[in-house]
């Protein structure tokens, strides 16, 4: 058998195990992107670093991509501790975003393009993505890996700045304190936000019950003119760039500290709703139980 058909057979079963790891038992769609795309082509020439347990890095032994298809952050920056994200996480965020063929992704913290790729197989050719990426250098990275697709578009910029037309799902995946007025506004009527929210100490944080605490996914559907906001995941991830600031740090860390974020139901857009059913107020928005 030649390599890469081995590789196929390896990426197959990788597909498999991420949608268990992610308790993902409906989903032929995303395993078939996850299959389909080679994480190697995304990720530069190996050996590559995998951020192992206790968040050291360890090179691979050698640049076979076999290594690749775990489920293992791999480091894109490593020295920046920037890394190609957790392929479960991704799984699972993706599967609750449930991009739909013909749909426009809006992807903020593309990186170098490997979960990009996953969106636009799940679009297809009558979808489209647009990835965003801060960091010129992997924005570079990601124009070039995407140079041959025609229904990607990559932005140098910040995703809370950089202009985009209205998207069926904004698939964020930096740390935000608060959401961008840009992302509710732009988001279509049954579209579909995916927010990490994370308090200074949530980056840094290892302990599943720390991560719960200060850092936390949130899925906000639009509906008309309401937002349904649920918890879906929690998080440790690099900060966003735009969507942080120090008070609303502040707020953020108290309300993780207070606890209750898994009873939110609604984003409000207004200032309206009494303290006692906000679990975390912004300024001109909250998120709260209904
Ligand atoms: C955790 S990394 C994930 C990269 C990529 N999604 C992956 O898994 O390979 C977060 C990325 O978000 C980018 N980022 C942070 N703030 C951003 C912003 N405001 N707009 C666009 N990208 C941003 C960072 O430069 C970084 O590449």
């Amino acid at each position: 058998m030649d390599r890469q058909a081995e590789l196929n057979i390896i990426r197959a079963a990788y597909a498999k195990q991420i949608l268990a790891a992610a308790w993902i038992t409906d989903n032929a769609r995303l395993e078939a992107a996850l299959s389909a795309t080679r994480r190697e082509d995304f990720l530069g020439a190996g050996p590559w670093w995998i951020l192992r347990r206790f968040g050291d890095y360890v090179t691979t032994p050698d640049a076979d991509p076999v290594y690749l298809y775990t489920d293992d952050l791999v480091g894109i920056l490593p020295e920046r501790r920037l890394n190609n994200g957790q392929p479960s996480l991704h799984a699972h965020l993706i599967h609750q975003a449930a991009p739909a063929a013909g749909d426009h992704v809006v992807h903020v913290g593309t990186g170098t393009g490997y979960y990009t790729a996953i969106l636009a197989h799940l679009v297809g050719p009558s979808g489209r993505v647009t990835g965003i990426e801060y960091e010129p250098e992997l924005a570079a990275r990601a124009k070039t890996n995407f140079a041959s697709r025609p229904n990607v578009e990559i932005v140098e910029g910040d995703g809370t700045m950089v202009s985009f037309d209205q998207a069926d799902v904004i698939y964020v995946n930096a740390g935000c304190t608060r959401p961008a007025e840009s992302w509710l506004d732009r988001l279509a009527d049954g579209g579909r936000l995916i927010l990490p929210m994370t308090s200074d100490r949530g980056f840094r944080a290892t302990a599943p019950e720390r991560m719960a605490r200060e850092g936390a996914v949130f899925r906000i559907e639009r509906r008309g003119q309401d937002y349904l906001a649920y918890w879906i995941s929690p998080v440790a991830i690099f900060p966003c760039a735009g969507s942080r600031d120090e008070a609303s740090e502040r707020l953020l860390a108290e309300a993780f500290a207070k606890g209750g974020l898994q009873k939110v139901t609604r984003l409000y857009r207004n200032q309206e709703i009494p303290d006692e059913r906000c679990w975390l107020r912004g300024s001109g928005w909250c998120l709260a139980y209904s």
